[in-house]
Parts: C-alpha cells; sequence; structure tokens
C-alpha cells in the first residue's frame, strides 16, 4: 500500500546518511566533486549547478507529495515561471491564462515574455473561454492559478485538463495557494505543477525557492536541460531548509485551513452589518466555486488565503492593515505566522486598475495569510481591527 501523505512528507527523499549514519542529511556545501578519472564522478554529483544531493532530496521529497515522477527546482517561483514558459512555449507561440494570476505572473506575460514574442490570452473564466480563444497551430499552453490570487476563484483543473488534451495543449497548474497536502493537479491531468516554495511548502518565510514537478520523461529532460544551462538553482542551504519545512507542511495547512475557516466564518457574520462587503474564501458554502472544491481540494477544504472586502474604501482597508495585532502588514504568504496586505496597493500595484478591477480587485480588498497560531486569537484580532477601521466611516455615514 503506498504510503499516506504525512509519511510521504516525513520520510520522502530523506534517509540517513550512509556514511555517518546521520539521519538528518548534512549540508553538502561543496560545488564541486572529486572524479576517479576524467568524466568519470566518484558517485552522482559533479558541479553543483547541475546537481546537488540537498536539492535532489527536496526534488524527490516534493514530487513524491504531487504524486508525480520528477521534481525540479528553482530559485525563486518567478524563475520556475520563466523556465517552464521557455520551455513549453518557444518563440512566437501563445498562452491562454486565467486571468487573476500572481502580480509577477501577469507581469512575466506582459512585459518580460513579449521580448520571446509570445502572445498571451487573459480570460476570467477558462472553462467556458478555452475553445474561443485557442489559436490553432500557435497555442500551446494554458496557465492556471487556483484559487486564484487574490480572489479565491476556482478553476475546475479536471475541466481544463479535458479541454487542454482536445486542443493538443498542455496545461501548467500553479499550486502555491495550497500546496500538495490539499490538491494535487497531476492526478486531475495537469502535465506540469509549479510552486513558489517561498510560501506554504518551506512555510517558514525564510527561504525564496520554487520548483516544478512533471510525469512525463520528454517534459522532464527539457525542463532538466534549462534547470542546468539557465541556473537559475537554489543553494544547498536554501534547499535544505525547504525539505526541513516541508516535513511538517500536513500539520501547518490543517492548522491554517481551520483558523481560516474560522476567520471566513466570523467575516461573513459581518456582512449583514455593512463592515464587510463581500468575503472570498473557498471553504465557505456560499463559494461559487464550491462544488468544485468539495472534488479537488482533501476534504473540501477552503486552504489558509482569505480575501474580503471592507467597507470604506482604502482609507478603512489602510486602517485596517495597521490595526492588527498578530496579522503582520507584509507581502507574502503561506507561513506559520498570520500576514496581512492589500493587493491594489502592494502584490497587484503593477496591474493596470481597470485590469485589477475587472478580476474584483477593488482598492478595498483586504488579503489575509492566516497562520497557525491559536484560532480564537486571531479571530478576536480580525474582528477588534475591523471595529477599529470601520468605527469612523460608520459614524461617519450614520
Ligand atoms: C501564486 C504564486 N506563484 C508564484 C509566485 C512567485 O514566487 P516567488 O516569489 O518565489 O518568485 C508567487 C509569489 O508570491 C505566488 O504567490
Amino acid at each position: 500500500m503506498a504510503p499516506a501523505f504525512a509519511t510521504r512528507a516525513v520520510h520522502a527523499g530523506a534517509s540517513p546518511d550512509p556514511v555517518t549514519g546521520a539521519v538528518i542529511s548534512p549540508i553538502s556545501l561543496s560545488t564541486t566533486y572529486k572524479q576517479a578519472a576524467p568524466a568519470v564522478p566518484i558517485g552522482s554529483y559533479e558541479y553543483s549547478r547541475s546537481s546537488n544531493p540537498n536539492r535532489v532530496e527536496f526534488e524527490a521529497a516534493v514530487a513524491a507529495l504531487e504524486n508525480g515522477r520528477y521534481g525540479l527546482a528553482f530559485s525563486s517561483g518567478s524563475a520556475t515561471t520563466a523556465v517552464v514558459l521557455q520551455a513549453l512555449a518557444p518563440p512566437g507561440s501563445h498562452v491562454i491564462s486565467g486571468a487573476d494570476v500572481y502580480g509577477g505572473t501577469h507581469r512575466y506575460f506582459t512585459k518580460v515574455a513579449q521580448s520571446h514574442a509570445l502572445q498571451v490570452s487573459f480570460t476570467t473564466n477558462l472553462v467556458r473561454d478555452i475553445s474561443t480563444l485557442v489559436r490553432p497551430g500557435s497555442t500551446r499552453l494554458i496557465w492556471v492559478e487556483t484559487p486564484s490570487n487574490p480572489t479565491l476563484a476556482i478553476t475546475d483543473i479536471a475541466a481544463v485538463a479535458q479541454l487542454a488534451r482536445q486542443h493538443d495543449l498542455l496545461l501548467v497548474v500553479d499550486n502555491t495557494f495550497l500546496s500538495p497536502y490539499l490538491q494535487t493537479p497531476l492526478a486531475l491531468g495537469a502535465d506540469v505543477v509549479v510552486h513558489s516554495v517561498t510560501k506554504f511548502i518551506n512555510g517558514h518565510s525564510d527561504v525564496v525557492m520554487g520548483v516544478a514537478v512533471v510525469n512525463d520523461d520528454g517534459l522532464h529532460a527539457n525542463l532538466a536541460f534549462l534547470q542546468n544551462a539557465i541556473g537559475a538553482v537554489p543553494s544547498a542551504f536554501d534547499s535544505w531548509l525547504a525539505h526541513r519545512g516541508l516535513k511538517t507542511l500536513h500539520l501547518r495547512v490543517r492548522a491554517a485551513s481551520e483558523n481560516a475557516l474560522r476567520i471566513a466564518l466570523a467575516l461573513a457574520d459581518q456582512v449583514p452589518s455593512g463592515k464587510v462587503l463581500q468575503v472570498n474564501y473557498p471553504g465557505l458554502k456560499s463559494h461559487p466555486g464550491r462544488e468544485v472544491v468539495k472534488l479537488q481540494h482533501r476534504n473540501g477544504s477552503g486552504g489558509g488565503m482569505i480575501s474580503f472586502r471592507i467597507a470604506g474604501g482604502i482609507n478603512a482597508a489602510s486602517a485596517f492593515t495597521t490595526a492588527t495585532r498578530y496579522f503582520t502588514l507584509a507581502e507574502s504568504l503561506g507561513g506559520i505566522e498570520s500576514l496581512i496586505e492589500i493587493p491594489a496597493l502592494m502584490t497587484h500595484a503593477g496591474i493596470h486598475e481597470a485590469d485589477r478591477q475587472k478580476v474584483g480587485v477593488y482598492d478595498d480588498l483586504i488579503r489575509l495569510s492566516v497562520g497557525i497560531e491559536d484560532g480564537d486569537d486571531l479571530v478576536n484580532d480580525i474582528l477588534q481591527a475591523l471595529d477599529r477601521a470601520t468605527g469612523d466611516h460608520f459614524l461617519e455615514i450614520g
């Protein structure tokens, strides 16, 4: 019987050192490896950009958690995106992407990929629009982020995978927001899964790193070639740290998701009072993607990310983000500590206002990355900040 997720998280890619018996792998800092004769390495390593023991262990562990055959680690999630696009979308090709992807992915598509003559069509509804947007002969791949960032919209990966097969396209899924504990896109028909490891997989806000996971031998060879040729690889130390973080992924994501559901319910309770305009959380029964969530996420969990619109516009949103005690005002997500930000001013500021608003990223939208602190403390923190941030507004209009 295949080991369950928690067992894989602890053991995959990790085995005691055969020389010393060390239970935890040493960090292998050497950049180069002795050869027995010219071009005859002693072991499996030659030069650390090409391959490194800590990176190999981390890659094997992530692949095992994503139910994939091959993991390839990169120096950031953004470098992963760049390499995957370079590998799979040759100059002149066309990509279909979800509209509310991570701001940096949108920036790469619109500002960097242009120099490779890559064309991108964005849509808020991939399942509905793929067949219309496909350009026969030039469309190569579909890029999905689900839940989307920051509005937590859900895309049905299995339905998109079916359309991708029908049109002979590759499907890439950015699985950063849920992590492999809650969603495994390869099992739903995706060809490539990418992550910003910086987020839930490492989970401690102290490593910038990315990873891609694939099953296909040809895709693996293509990505491995560019991983070495471009050289955007993580250090041995970062690989070791991220592997350590990954071993507790299931515990952290479970705790964060439980806290997030409580906070989302508490915020939804505030909608009738008018202090909260809208709550986006895939764990709520009212979420429009709830039926897909139940099929696609482990136990129908909503994950650790929430966004909501606060009454009182940008001023109330700003006041809220500085009134919380345990939610730190900072970009990024997926760490053990709770973070808060305003996408329109921070992570998604680079996207033109009209494009932002089209996908629901209004100035009053607040994004929460819920950590693993005590749930009561977090709920109380959110409610007291809401009172403080909307108090004046309600006095003014009252
Ligand atoms: C969903 C998603 N994908 C990719 C990235 C890029 O990752 P990195 O910051 O590690 O380059 C991010 C970063 O915030 C992200 O949120």
